[in-house]
């Protein structure tokens, strides 16, 4: 069952999402050379509790920190670790998660550490504009599968590859709700989105080839050719006046990329996927 959410409820998962936007840039902020990811991992935790929030990942299935943090050829769930450091050149994923006010917020970057090559460039802009192709379609009457469509086509027409073992989620009071988003397949499938639904949309795209398998550690997904992985996630609310990107960031500037995908009215989108009330 897809649980839809009232105004007021979008409301309240807007509060969680928008904490969790200001821990990302926060960390966006913070990835330096020498800097671990441990060192991450605990600004985050502290930002989040001084909010009066909870980490949503820590405990989830055992999992053992606030962040998911994967950098490189891993692709998702990377275990903060004090001998993990950050060196110049390195493409870092960062995953947060925060429950407040009994509603979860779930939104992931992926950010250069110092510079990095033309390649690694192209695979984290393509990524975040497979995420946010992917946005444009969270339309009321739109079905499930439009969406991994939208982010496949985008990904291969580029050359990368989108991997199929990980997917998007309903997301709610749960972080984990109904339906299952993959990020791949034909159009016209699946659920129709109706208003107050909340989708959380993660592609996951990788340089190489797609096949990807999990480290000793249970935990941290890399890809099997030692490509590199860029993942993006928002946590987006399907609204009368379309697609809401509850995790917005302030800095985060949609119109910019919005005009490269040729979408129009940019500036017009930008506000609209900003907005602070829900419509009607
Ligand atoms: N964004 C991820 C997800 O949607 C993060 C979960 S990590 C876990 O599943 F440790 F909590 F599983
Ligand atoms: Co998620």
């Amino acid at each position: 069952m897809i649980v839809c959410k009232s105004p007021a409820e979008l409301e309240r998962m807007h509060a969680a999402c928008a904490l969790v936007a200001v821990v990302l840039t926060h960390l966006e902020r913070s990835v330096a050379p020498g800097v671990t990811t441990a060192d991450l991992d605990e600004m985050a935790e502290t930002q989040i509790r001084a909010a009066g929030a909870v980490p949503a990942f820590k405990g989830y299935h055992g999992y053992p920190a606030t962040v998911c943090i994967s950098v490189n050829d891993e692709v998702i769930h990377g275990i903060p670790s004090r001998k993990r450091v950050l060196a110049a050149g390195d493409i870092v994923s960062m995953d947060v998660g925060a429950v407040l006010d009994g509603f979860v917020g779930d939104s992931a970057i992926t950010v250069p550490v110092g510079e990095i090559g033309p390649q690694a460039h192209a695979l984290l802009r393509v990524t975040r504009e497979a995420l946010y192709q992917a946005i444009t379609r969270m339309q009321p009457g739109a079905r499930v599968s439009d969406i991994g469509h939208a982010v496949q086509q985008h990904v291969e027409r580029h050359g990368f590859s989108v991997v199929r073992e990980f997917v998007g989620h309903g997301i709610g009071a749960a972080m984990h709700e109904e339906p299952q988003v993959a990020n791949y397949g034909p159009p016209g499938r699946g659920p129709r989105l109706a208003e107050g639904m909340v989708l959380a949309i993660e592609p996951m795209v990788n340089m190489g080839k797609a096949g990807v398998r999990v480290l000793e550690d249970g935990w941290t997904a890399v890809t099997r050719d030692g490509s590199l992985s860029a993942h993006f996630e928002h946590t987006v609310a399907v609204t009368s006046n379309g697609p809401w990107v509850m995790t917005a960031r302030e800095d985060e500037g949609f119109a910019e990329v919005l005009a490269t995908l040729g979408l129009e009215a940019p500036e017009e989108l930008e506000s609209r996927w900003r907005k602070t009330t829900p419509s009607k």
